[in-house]
């Protein structure tokens, strides 16, 4: 009988850990408590009557195909939708340029394979996606943060750090990892001054971006910002890989998203998902494309919208009320997207105060699992997307009776 398993795991994987927020819900099961630690869209915005009647008719008309293999890099039916789509955003693409994954996860993976060999270090926001972070793991990277401002990253640090991959003194950047709209997990957007200085720097040091935005059309106030990956196009160049998933725009449960950017980058990551995934169901793809091409789509991302910036405005009013008197808490005001980031003075370590809260019946992701390396303790990721507008009203009441007894 086989003793140890683990020494006939690969070097590689047997220190991984996988999603340490995944972990931490088994911690939330309970009803009763009040969860900003998910980051699921509400059900209320699924249009479950369009996805019923997409489903059935296509199987009703094409069902040998959908049952079946399908082609590994994506459908005819959404690459066009997609490319249709894309203009919307004043983005110019061909069918070369795009590879269908099984959703933004899947998407970031490839980034991940394509570009990192053991010890390379990579770029990213500080604070930053722990999806993305777990994803890029498995090539056991160095991550080199840089700290995010209220309007994105900071350019000058981000200057300071790739001067010092260059003259050796870090170990060279294979890329930079940004969300640039309403970013998970803080909420901040990049402004355009900041997308044009990224790009510049981009091209400077000949570093590609990845640009994730699985929120962009998530926008509840103010005006849009043009992806990087326009202004790139605008610009003539090639340095942005753009990661897209319907998770958020339309339901998670169809696994579904597109990476897009150079042909040699699309044609390698489709090389890779042959090894690691063969083709994203045919079914959820039609599924998909049939949302892109037959529904209103203004009408639906208003409809998005208008749900949305409700429960923002309701956490933000109750922000105010409960924690607004507590000295050194502060919070970010998100213009769209999921998620606030709560800041806390130093000498609070949130996945303590983790705990206590689940006692207190409210729970979020303590900011910690979002940094690549040295990370902060005082932080607390909190979703606004998913609990009713009562229960964000309730949850912050609770959540400030925790913080209350440490302050
Ligand atoms: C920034 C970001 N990228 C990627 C993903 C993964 O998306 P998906 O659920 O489509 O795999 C998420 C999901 O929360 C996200 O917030």
């Amino acid at each position: 009988m086989r003793k140890a398993w683990e020494e006939n795991f690969s070097k590689n994987i047997r220190d991984f850990k996988g999603y340490s927020i995944g972990k931490l819900l088994q911690y939330v099961k309970d009803p009763d408590i009040i969860s900003f630690a998910v980051g699921m869209p509400s059900p209320d915005t699924f249009p479950r009557e369009l996805l019923k009647s997409a489903s059935e008719r296509i199987l009703r008309e094409d069902i040998d195909h959908v049952l079946q293999y399908s082609p590994i890099p994506g459908e005819e039916s959404l690459f066009e939708s997609i490319i249709d789509f894309l203009k919307w955003d004043n983005i110019d693409i061909k069918k070369e340029n795009i590879l269908i994954t099984s959703s933004g996860q899947h998407g970031l993976d490839l980034v991940g394979r394509l570009f990192l060999d053991p010890g390379d270090s990579l770029i990213l926001e500080r604070p930053s996606f722990g999806g993305a972070l777990v994803a890029f793991e498995m090539e056991k990277p160095r991550f080199i943060g840089v700290d995010l401002e209220e309007d994105g990253i900071n350019i000058a640090n981000l200057h300071k750090k790739l001067e010092e991959s260059k003259s050796g003194a870090i170990p060279p950047s294979k890329f930079i990892y940004v969300i640039p709209d309403f970013q998970n997990p803080s909420g901040i957007t990049m402004s355009l001054e900041k997308r044009k200085g990224l790009l510049d720097l981009s091209y400077e040091y000949d570093i590609p971006i990845v640009e994730d935005s699985p929120y962009r059309p998530l926008r509840y106030r103010g005006d849009s910002i043009p992806s990087i990956f326009s202004i790139d196009q605008d610009r003539k160049g090639t340095n942005v890989i753009g990661i897209y998933t319907f998770s958020k725009i339309l339901t998670p449960g169809l696994r579904v998203g597109f990476n897009i950017g150079a042909s040699a980058v699309i044609g390698k990551m489709t090389n890779i998902k042959e090894a690691n995934l063969l083709n994203t169901p045919k079914w959820n793809q039609d599924i998909c494309a049939i949302f892109l091409k037959e529904i209103d789509l203004d009408k639906h991302f208003k409809k998005m919208q208008d749900y949305y910036r409700k429960k923002l405005e309701k956490i933000l009013t109750a922000l105010d009320e409960y924690l607004g008197t507590i000295d050194g808490v502060s919070w970010t005001r998100p213009d769209g997207g999921f998620f606030l980031w709560v800041t806390t003075p130093p000498s609070i370590d949130t996945m303590k105060l983790f705990y206590e809260a689940v006692e207190e019946k409210v729970a979020f992701v303590p900011g910690e699992a979002s940094y690549g390396e040295n990370p902060e303790k005082n932080h607390m990721r909190i979703n606004f997307s998913y609990p009713s507008e009562e229960q964000l009203v309730e949850g912050i009441r609770r959540l400030a009776k925790c913080l209350k007894r440490h302050i």
